[in-house]
């Protein structure tokens, strides 16, 4: 299926030019004079990728791309800027443009931009990723366990240092939200914060992205532009899913980011910046490095601070606090006023696995909470996934009878661990509220008592985390 393109632009000319040549690329292309018309547009049919002008009269550029990446996360918007306004080019990115082009503009470049965003869109797709976070107060990193505690202590030790920072962690664990964190956080929090998704970036284009060109270094360079690490002087770059940086173009980040200075593709002139870099990946790179699909010297330059994020199945104990964080969230985003999770649903939103981590949670959260009508979400409101998995399946370590025991020592080892773990884990989430507990567990208050003697689980306090 072709990709939509919404074109907007109060120009009838440049209207013209841009749907001609989009239509000629075979893509299907929608004509809008202005933002109002546009975002009508869009509720209509929708659209994968959004080119906008930025001064229009009525809803201008500026304000449709804040409501689009309000309301419309997953679709890339690129804006016209006029040539040699890189502050313009800057507050749109700020504002979550996914790039920008300069007029006037030549097909070769508006063809790259294009494909690049169209690219991005089928990811955004394919990923079901949920709308991007612009609320600030949801930006923050919900968490109170050990692990999340040690990570705001890190956060908070680095984030105004120049070291560069590399984030690992599986797909949703928060790789992003953390390298944010670390730009708020620091003295060069008022400067730009850009981003720069390598996976999405075609690897003839990398280096064009990255440190900008000069007019006429290729077809279809008729202005020259600035590239990513021009545009975040002074603030922060983010280079997302480093991982996937080609070979040849690892060799030019490291120059550049050992001597801090780099040309444009097709320039004469050495350009030095002031940027401090962030990489996230989620890949192994010390697997990469053996397998000789990445530099290990560019490993040692960005490994400077490591910050491991934990997948969320081994910080289970955030679970609770991470579901009030979404209910709330999604009750303002949606209009609900659900006020509480029963146990039997938290329970069973502890005890599954999560394989997509934070960003699944945060899915199911919203899901659930656009289906219930309710003041309360019971297990019975939460999707199939949830409800198969038995707790004993997700309890980890399993131990295989040894010279230590025969089958029968072990297993009854086992089944005590276990019964432990979900006593443990039932006092957490009902905060030690011992009736509760029992409850949940389905057993009388006396004999939770009498398990709660035999593992030395006091009743006063919570076992653990959860404050
Ligand atoms: N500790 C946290 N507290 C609150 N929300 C969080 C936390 N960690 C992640 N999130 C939310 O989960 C979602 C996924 O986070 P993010 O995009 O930062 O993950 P990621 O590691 O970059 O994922 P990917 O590898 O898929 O790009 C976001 O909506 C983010 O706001
Ligand atoms: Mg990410």
């Amino acid at each position: 299926m072709a990709d939509r393109i919404l074109v907007v632009d109060d120009e009838p000319n440049i209207r013209k030019v841009l749907v001609a040549t989009l239509r000629r690329e075979g893509y299907e292309v929608e004509a809008a004079e202005n933002g109002a018309d546009a975002l009508a547009a869009l509720e209509r049919e929708g659209a994968d990728v959004v080119v906008t002008d930025l001064v229009m009269p009525g809803v201008d550029g500026l304000t449709l791309l804040r409501r689009l990446s309000h309301e419309h996360a997953d679709i890339p918007v690129i804006v016209i800027t006029a040539h040699g306004t890189v502050d313009t080019a800057v507050g749109a990115l700020k504002a979550g443009a996914f790039d920008f082009i300069t007029k006037p503009f030549e097909t070769d470049e508006l063809r790259a931009v294009i494909a690049k965003a169209a690219r991005q869109a089928d990811l955004n797709r394919a990923n079901v990723v949920p709308a991007a976070e612009p609320e600030r107060r949801y930006r923050e990193i919900v968490g109170q366990g050990a692990r999340m505690l040690e990570l705001q202590t890190v956060i908070a030790r680095v984030a105004d240092a120049p070291s560069t920072v590399l984030i690992t962690g599986e797909s949703g664990t928060g790789k992003e939200l953390v390298a944010i964190a670390l730009h708020e956080k620091s003295s060069r929090a008022a400067r730009p914060f850009i981003r720069i998704n390598c996976a999405a970036i075609p690897r003839e284009l990398m280096e064009a992205e990255l440190f900008g060109y000069e007019k006429g270094a290729f077809t279809g360079a008729v202005n020259s532009k600035p590239g990513r690490f021009e545009l975040a002087d002074g603030g922060t770059l983010f280079l997302d899913e480093i991982g996937e940086v080609p070979l040849e173009m690892q060799v030019k980040l490291l120059r550049a980011l050992q001597e801090s200075e780099f040309e444009r593709v097709g320039g004469l002139k050495t350009i030095r910046v002031d940027v401090r870099l962030i990489a996230a990946t989620s890949r192994d790179i010390p697997k990469e490095i053996a397998a000789g699909k990445f530099r290990e010297d560019l490993f040692y330059r960005l490994n400077v601070v490591p910050i491991l994020l934990p997948p969320l199945r081994e910080r289970r104990e955030d679970i609770p606090l991470l579901a009030e964080h979404f209910r709330e969230k999604y009750n303002k985003r949606l209009g609900k006023s659900v006020r509480r999770i029963e146990d039997d649903a938290l329970l069973a939103l502890c005890n599954y696995g999560w394989p997509g981590n934070i960003r699944e949670l945060e899915n199911i959260m919203e899901r659930t909470l656009l289906f219930s009508d309710g003041p309360v979400i019971a297990l019975r409101d939460l999707p199939a996934p949830l409800l198969e998995k038995t707790p004993s399946a997700t309890t980890g370590t399993i131990v295989v009878p040894s010279a230590s025991g025969s089958l029968k020592e072990v297993v009854r080892a086992q089944t005590q661990a276990l019964e432990k773990d979900l006593i443990a884990r039932a006092l957490t989430l009902t905060r030690g509220n011992v009736t509760r507990a029992a409850k949940l567990l389905k057993i009388s208050r006396k004999s939770m008592q009498i398990k709660m003697k035999e593992f030395g689980l006091r009743e006063e306090e919570p076992p653990s985390g959860n404050s």
